[in-house]
């Protein structure tokens, strides 16, 4: 539809059906029989007339019900203006992709952009048009749950996942590509960081760090085109973000020109209530709709009193005609005026969904995705005439998918039995479950591997115990996976352990008893066959952490890009006590961002820089050679810390990294190329630029282990 038959749609619609357009309900009401009477319908005092208008539908999905709900919507729409179909494909549709967490891990924006573009297909197949993904919060506070569903704790590559999941869940042209769905960058803005990780908790940010760390990903993700942004559960400044006039109207919109639509979270209007900033929710529907929110996800706000706050001349018409001129635009985008079924094809989704190519990119990025954390006397990779003992926790051997894998089924995943499984016979497997825990089958064990080679202990956490609402004030392994690898500990075999978990753990209690650990995160859909892949060394870990890991619960928030203080702890002060540290944990991470090792050993040789005339721009060149006797990945990372600024400057911060496959004994060439933009950071007064000076330049494996250079830059004023 062209934009003047657009126009001419709004301007027939009915203030009802404009309402209508602006309200989002859950499937379960399409489902509902009776359902004016009793249930979701009733609660949010919705007559046949109402739900003829409603704009959108989240979460049900199917490509023959989808199909038969919009026929039937469209039936009873008077200007017959299509539903949009949303819903939560976050790692992936049916076949799960690693979590965000575990993605980011990967160093590798293209395999997480092909991770979007298959969890696309699949979920526009099956009838939808929009993902509420990606979420793009920066976190820094491995307590809270959702810490999974980030790309980590750094601005730079979260900015290049938000982009990348943009272009595969959306593509180049959204109208065209049936097989494409609208993105919704979320969740706008700070939700990363609740005091004290506890979820949902306020967020407490200055201004000038919103800014720095917090918006880009955002930003990103809105310059590349996503056509929708989801607003926060917190409050930030002390207002909750959908209510927040000047991230929304000023940042938002004007600052960043997003013209998409903006949707709340679920409930997030009505929750203003218990936020104590509405009375009611006809205040908190004013609020809303003053801040510039275009769909109401969940509560009846805007359908039971966006009427009246007009009579009383509270809103003026105008907002709901900008906010439903976003809503048609965005289905026009989708072409959903021409074909209001899309992709929504049912014999395409049986064999496109769950097929065996999504399962194949599936398990090579679960490969990518995984961080071997530690392998002494290298007793990874296995050899497959080694007999192993497997143990695993009853509940979870199949839960791999983690919490955010709506369609995904786990008992089509794979668990590392079966992986291990697919390289050698049963017979060579004792595979013994652990939970629960007696004194009586610790024995039992302790004599069943008595034949064993190697010991292989699948532990982490249960899906239950990350994602969404699942706070942590402990990041410790459960007791009894501790209990266990102490117990197994007495004997002299090596101890492999296969960690699935959704945030970094406090490994501390363990890391001494076992020989080997892979962090594998929650690996979806093909979690065997990758874990199994890496253990027999059919592939060569190269994932590197995107979140550090703490000693102790008491560090966190813990990140390798903190601001630096005025009394550092240094090697050269160790003795001294009236320094930035803890009297009894180091300040450093147990595994710090970044790092990751590799069945090989890659060596770096000194950098060589050059700065260039100008002393406005820098080369940076290192050479990387892999010294061991296996191919593998290496991702080599250039950081900065620019030693005098404005405000006080991070210790670190990342600027550019490459991932470089290396044969045996093969060299490569790594060029790192940095510009003025590349030093600029936020001033005081919010403004963006960097002065000349000084600055270190850090390149390396990971974040700690660095060799640096300083440079001077003389950056001229405009
Ligand atoms: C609440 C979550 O915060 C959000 O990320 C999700 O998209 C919605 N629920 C819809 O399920």
């Amino acid at each position: 539809m062209d934009s003047i038959h657009l126009h001419h749609l709004l301007s027939k619609m009915t203030r009802e059906e404009k309402i209508g357009q602006m309200v989002q309900l859950a499937g379960e009401i399409y489902k509902e029989e009776d359902s004016e009477n009793t249930g979701p319908m009733h609660e949010m005092n919705l007559s046949p007339e109402k739900m003829a208008t409603i704009g959108s539908v989240l979460g049900i999905s199917g490509a023959q019900t989808l199909i038969d709900i919009q026929k039937e919507h469209l039936a009873k729409s008077r200007l017959g203006i299509p539903l949009l179909f949303m819903a939560d494909v976050i790692h992936g549709y049916r076949t799960i992709f690693p979590i965000p967490l575990g993605m980011s891990s990967t160093w590798d924006p293209d395999l997480v952009e092909e991770s979007a573009i298959l969890s696309a297909k699949e979920a526009a197949v099956s009838g939808l048009h929009v993902t509420f993904a990606p979420m793009v919060d920066l976190v820094r506070d491995a307590r809270w749950g959702r810490v999974l569903e980030s790309t980590g704790e750094d601005p730079y590559l979260n900015q290049l996942y938000a982009r990348a999941f943009v272009r595969g869940y959306q593509g180049k042209d959204i109208t065209n590509n049936k097989l494409s769905v609208a993105a919704c960058i979320k969740h706008f803005a700070g939700y990363g960081a609740p005091i004290a990780g506890r979820e949902y908790n306020t967020v407490e940010l200055s201004e000038r760090t919103l800014r720095e760390m917090y918006l880009p990903a955002y930003q990103a993700g809105i310059d590349e085109g996503s056509k929708l942004v989801m607003t926060a559960f917190n409050s930030l400044d002390g207002v909750p973000a959908t209510a927040n006039k000047p991230l929304m109207r000023d940042i938002l919109r004007k600052e960043f020109g997003f013209q998409g639509v903006l949707i709340s979270d679920w409930a997030s209007v009505g929750e203003m209530i218990p936020h104590g900033i509405a009375a009611d929710l006809k205040q908190a529907a004013d609020l809303a709709i003053k801040a510039g929110v275009d769909i109401e996800m969940m509560t009846g706000g805007y359908l039971n009193h966006l009427h009246d706050l007009i009579d009383e001349g509270e809103i003026s018409e105008s907002l709901l005609d900008e906010a439903v001129w976003r809503i048609l635009t965005l289905k026009n985008e989708l072409g959903l005026f021409e074909d209001p079924y899309r992709g929504a094809n049912s014999k395409e989704e049986k064999t496109m969904v769950f097929s065996r190519e999504h399962r194949e990119k599936a398990r090579k990025i679960a490969e990518e995705s995984m961080v071997l954390l530690k392998n002494e006397k290298q007793v990874l990779p296995l050899d497959n005439q080694q007999k192993i003992a497997l143990f695993v926790p009853e509940e979870q051997s199949k839960d791999v998918l983690g919490a955010w894998s709506w369609k995904g089924q786990q008992k089509e995943s794979v668990s590392v039995y079966e992986g291990l499984l697919q390289h050698v016979s049963k017979e060579s497997i004792v595979l013994k479950t652990y939970s629960p825990l007696t004194n009586e089958n610790q024995k039992d064990w302790l004599a069943d591997v008595e034949n064993v080679d190697v010991l292989i202990i699948v532990g982490g956490e249960s899906s239950y115990m990350s994602g969404e609402g699942a706070s942590r004030s402990n990041l410790k392994l459960p007791a009894e996976q501790i209990q266990l690898i102490k117990k197994l500990r007495t004997t002299s075999k090596p101890i492999s352990l296969i960690l699935f978990n959704g945030r970094p753990l406090d490994l501390t209690d363990i890391i001494q008893d076992v020989d080997s650990m892979i962090e594998a995160w929650f690996p979806g859909t093909e979690a065997g066959s990758a874990v199994a892949n890496l253990l027999f060394g059919l592939k060569n870990p190269s994932g590197k952490l995107t979140m550090s890991f703490p000693r102790a619960v008491g560090q966190v928030p813990l990140y390798y890009n903190q601001d630096s203080t005025g009394r550092p702890l240094t090697p050269y002060n160790q003795e001294d006590k009236y320094l930035s540290r803890y009297l009894d944990v180091e300040n450093s991470p147990l595994f710090p961002f970044g790092f990751g090792l590799s069945y090989t050993q890659f060596k770096y040789s000194p950098m060589q820089v050059t700065v260039a005339e100008s002393k406005e721009e820098v080369n940076i060149e290192v050479t990387i050679t892999n010294n061991g006797d296996r191919s593998g990945a290496e991702i080599v990372q250039l950081y900065v810390r620019d030693k005098v600024g404005e405000v006080v400057r991070p210790v670190k911060e990342l600027k550019r990294f490459k991932k470089v496959f290396l044969e045996p004994g093969q060299s490569i060439g790594v060029l790192f190329q940095l510009q003025k933009q590349d030093f600029e950071y936020v001033h005081q007064d919010l403004s963006v630029s960097v002065e000349a000076g000084e600055f270190d330049l850090m390149v390396g494996s990971n974040s700690e282990e660095l060799e640096i250079e300083t440079i001077y830059l003389d950056f001229k004023k405009k």
